[in-house]
């Protein structure tokens, strides 16, 4: 299925208003518009594009506001980070405990989002009792691991990662020497059809780090673990690439050829995990290179990042995920949601939900300009709050910018900035940025603290 043409198209509200507008002025006379739809979130930008835009959540930070409010706002399709692993669903053998996993579930389903499954048969992260059990009374645990935890949820999995990480890393291409392999080389396509019969409605995927460029051995043995399902008849729909680049494991040129070739199989392709270690122009550049290479492959999808922040990462010293610690949008963020847009981005400087000049409380017209301005609430109190405003350049260096505090915020003391009316401007060190570079100011507000989000900013 070419999941490109089937889901409805979504626009922004702001593109419908400007059509409308075009086509009233128009004197009602029919016109072909060359407007294109664009989001302002990623859920919604990869919408537009037929994709989903997923991230891993650990459950026990859904109570941090920042880290929930992002994850609700930016993306459609959740994969517990850890709460539905093998030692978190079967702590005891043949006792399951579901709590962890259904609390991600649960936060997904009254949220509206999808679920992707992970994991049902793994070598890392079992149970200890698993740890320690070899051959056939080990293949039938993990047989019924795989039915039972596949029961629980089913109905409620998009997509399920039933054999995590089977290939070694290197050059032989050789399985992994586990336990599980251990119980010989039929145990993956064994979990396979224990998990079709269990949830026959879920994507069944075959998932793996360091296959994502082509010539490497491990890439290749999972290409035929595939195609021998296929032609065999082994219930098997997807691959899924983790996608976790780093120095030693850089995105690699050939990555869409490894998309298209897997997709050529007749499976569907998602990439699973991904994280790209890096900052500034050289990350935003790789994240842009993996969206379109998604968007060029019409079986991709969907893409989830393994974490929302990069303080929320396995790897948080890589900075590797598309919000920094205090939940600003970083560049490669940016260029995320631009190559949605298909380079459409909406400048939220025309967006009338978010544009101060249609704001009723009179707020400063700003002219547009190529910086973006992110609001975060840094803490709380009976009748005052800290606000901290990070401002980014966009694809050119400026000289200097102007954020409008949107209605309502009444600013008590403000630092690193020069506020006159509701305007906040440069002070002298702070005006100059290079592309995608970030600065910030802050301030303490009275009252009531505002939704954090996009401010107007010009340059
Ligand atoms: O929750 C405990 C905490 O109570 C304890 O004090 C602490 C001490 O070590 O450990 C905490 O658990 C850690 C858990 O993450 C939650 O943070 C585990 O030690 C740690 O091993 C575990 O790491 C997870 C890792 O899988 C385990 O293999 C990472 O969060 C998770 O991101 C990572 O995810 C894997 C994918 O499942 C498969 N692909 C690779 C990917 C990255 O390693």
């Amino acid at each position: 299925m070419n999941h490109r043409s089937a889901p409805p198209r979504r626009r922004a509200a702001w593109v419908a208003g400007a059509v409308a507008v075009a086509t009233a002025l128009a004197g009602g006379v029919a016109m072909s518009t060359s407007a294109q739809a664009a989001g302002d979130t990623l859920q919604e930008a990869a919408a537009d594009r037929g994709l989903y835009f997923g991230t891993a959540i650990t459950g026990s930070k859904l109570t941090d506001s920042t880290y929930e409010t992002i994850a609700n706002r930016e993306f459609d399709m959740i994969t517990a980070e850890n709460a539905m692993k093998l030692d978190a669903t079967e702590p005891q053998q043949g006792q399951f405990d579901f709590s962890r996993g259904d609390r991600i579930a649960n936060w997904a389903t009254q949220n509206g989002k999808q679920l992707r499954g992970h994991t049902l048969a793994w070598h890392s992260q079992q149970p200890g009792w698993m740890q320690n059990m070899e051959g056939s009374q080990l293949r039938q645990a993990m047989l019924n691991h795989v039915t039972q935890v596949a029961t629980h949820y089913r109905g409620q999995i998009h997509s399920w990662d039933v054999v995590n990480e089977a290939f070694e890393d290197g050059g032989t291409g050789a399985r992994r020497n586990s336990n599980l392999q251990r119980t010989g080389n039929d145990w993956i396509e064994a979990a396979f059809y224990a998990a079709r019969e269990a949830d026959p409605n879920a994507k069944l995927c075959y998932n793996d780090y360091n296959i994502d460029n082509w010539s490497w051995a491990k890439t290749q043995a999972a290409y035929n673990l595939v195609a021998d399902f296929k032609s065999r008849g082994v219930p098997i729909d997807c691959i899924g690439l983790q996608s976790h680049f780093n120095p030693n494991s850089p995105y690699p040129d050939n990555y869409r050829t490894t998309l298209q070739s897997f997709a050529d199989l007749g499976v569907d392709v998602q990439i699973t995990e991904l994280d790209i270690e890096g900052s500034g122009q050289q990350q935003a550049d790789t994240y842009r290179r993996v969206v379109e290479d998604c968007l060029a492959v019409s079986r991709c999808d969907g893409i989830t990042v393994w974490g929302v922040r990069d303080t929320d990462s396995w790897r948080s010293q890589g900075t590797p995920l598309l919000f920094d610690g205090n939940g600003n949008k970083k560049e490669a963020y940016h260029a995320v949601l631009d190559e949605l847009n298909d380079g459409n981005t909406p400048d939220p400087t025309e967006d009338p939900t978010e544009d101060p000049t249609e704001d009723p409380t009179g707020d400063p017209t700003l002219p547009p300009g190529d910086c973006s301005a992110d609001l975060t609430i840094v803490n709380s109190w009976g009748g005052g709050y800290q606000g901290e405003v990070t401002v980014t350049a966009g694809s050119s260096a400026i000289s200097g910018w102007s954020v409008a505090l949107a209605g309502g915020i009444d600013v008590n003391q403000l630092w690193n900035g020069t506020l006159s009316g509701s305007t906040v401007t440069n002070v002298s060190w702070n005006g100059n940025l290079g592309s995608g570079q970030s600065t910030s100011f802050g301030f303490i507000g009275n009252g009531s603290p505002p939704s954090a989000g996009s401010l107007a900013c010009g340059s």
